[in-house]
């Protein structure tokens, strides 16, 4: 028994492991950038950018960064890799021919080292600071973010931009805001609900990037995986070049960098005009229930908020894409407990709470998803 239990906890490892190694598209990181720069086209100007679990002989971040170092104004980039020999995804590792046709070139380091790579000035004299005059040398230690060699780096910049290893989001997540950082991340949604998480997006600390859990063309977002990568399930793919691709639900950008989509009202209807003309069969002639226990309205989609409810109210996470901090307050989350103890929306909070499901409508009969508790600000 003890055996089997090993033998799953080994899977699940090797299982998250795998999910660690997902690529990211230029064209996802360039479309992503843009949505800043439209809002502020200095966002980025005279900053320092990490790009820490990367890959950067061929990540598509420092690609995208260093082609576009002068258009962004920046001062410095420094792109760090994970040494592969500590990857928990044992893949066939080759270094590229960039790496072994260098005179620095390590076959020792090679795997147990990271590397950083830097730019900021132009060195190959074409007058222009490109990926052309990118510099690199092996780093001391494996390129582990939680290393003291990597925080450093971390302290010296001021926007961390990257795909964190998924296996270690909160953990990345932590590190990036205890050193009171700019940031652009790619997440899952389900993050939304981590308790370490929440309280940064009800504080307004971090928001939804531009794209996030949304489909383009038809497809989520899309990423490359390794070649020894098995491909199972549906969402996936091989692109034109012949590379494994996978997409992914519910993925997108993570940030506190400010863009004009957060800033757009959602527009909404009243609550009767919802009673009356909403398209989903659960608004549509039918009342807006309160839950059992919490003393909000559940409200089972983002577009039917009530423009004149002036309570609080229980919205899907899938809210947090729409939402605009000067339409609305958040106030707390809900699954089977309430996020914050000390809601006063709580109905008998003193209470035991244990069966009190805070999700709960029309006397326990039905249990909502996670929500998000919000009310209007005006
Ligand atoms: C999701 S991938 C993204 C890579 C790259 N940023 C991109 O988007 O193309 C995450 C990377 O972080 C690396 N990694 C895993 N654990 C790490 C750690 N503790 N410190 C630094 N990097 C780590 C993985 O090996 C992987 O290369």
């Amino acid at each position: 028994m003890a055996d089997k239990t090993a033998k799953n906890s080994n899977l699940r490892n090797a299982n998250k492991a795998k999910n660690d190694e997902f690529y990211t598209q230029f064209h996802d990181i360039e479309k992503e950038i843009n949505a800043y720069l439209d809002y502020d086209q200095n966002t980025f100007r005279g900053k320092t950018i990490l790009l820490p679990c990367d890959d950067p002989e061929w990540s598509n971040f420092t690609k995208f960064f260093a082609q576009n170092f002068e258009r962004l104004g920046l001062k410095k980039l420094i792109s760090t890799s994970f040494a592969p020999d500590s990857k928990a995804f044992k893949g066939g590792y080759q270094p590229t021919l960039f790496e072994s046709e260098n005179p620095q070139f390590d076959k020792e380091k090679t795997v147990t080292n990271g590397k950083i790579f830097t730019l900021t000035h132009d060195k190959s004299g074409d007058n222009k600071i490109d990926i052309n005059d990118l510099e690199w040398t092996y780093l001391k230690g494996d390129g582990d973010f939680r290393s003291d060699e990597i925080k450093k780096l971390r302290n010296e910049a001021d926007i961390i931009v990257t795909n964190p290893p998924f296996s270690l989001f909160r953990e990345f997540l932590a590190w990036i805001v205890e050193a009171e950082k700019q940031f652009l991340i790619i997440g899952n949604m389900n993050a939304i609900t981590y308790k370490e998480v929440f309280p940064l997006i009800k504080n307004d600390k971090m928001w939804t990037g531009s794209r996030f859990n949304q489909r383009l063309n038809g497809k989520n977002m899309t990423f490359y995986v390794p070649d020894d990568y098995k491909l199972t399930g549906t969402e996936v793919e091989v692109s034109s070049d012949g590379k494994k691709m996978i997409s992914v639900a519910g993925t997108g950008w993570y940030t506190n960098l400010d863009h004009g989509r957060r800033h757009q009202p959602l527009p909404l209807m009243t609550m009767a005009d919802n009673i009356k003309f909403s398209k989903h069969k659960q608004v549509k002639g039918q009342e807006y229930l309160k839950y059992d226990n919490y003393n909000a309205i559940e409200v089972p989609f983002t577009d039917a908020i009530p423009s004149d409810y002036k309570g609080a109210m229980g919205v899907p996470i899938s809210f947090l894409n729409k939402y605009n901090p000067e339409q609305f307050e958040i106030l707390n989350a809900l699954n089977r407990y309430s996020l914050f103890d000390d809601d006063d929306l709580i109905i008998n909070k003193n209470e035991a709470r244990i069966g009190n499901h805070m999700c709960s409508i029309n006397n326990g009969a039905g249990y909502t998803y996670f929500r998000i508790i919000i009310k209007h600000r005006n």
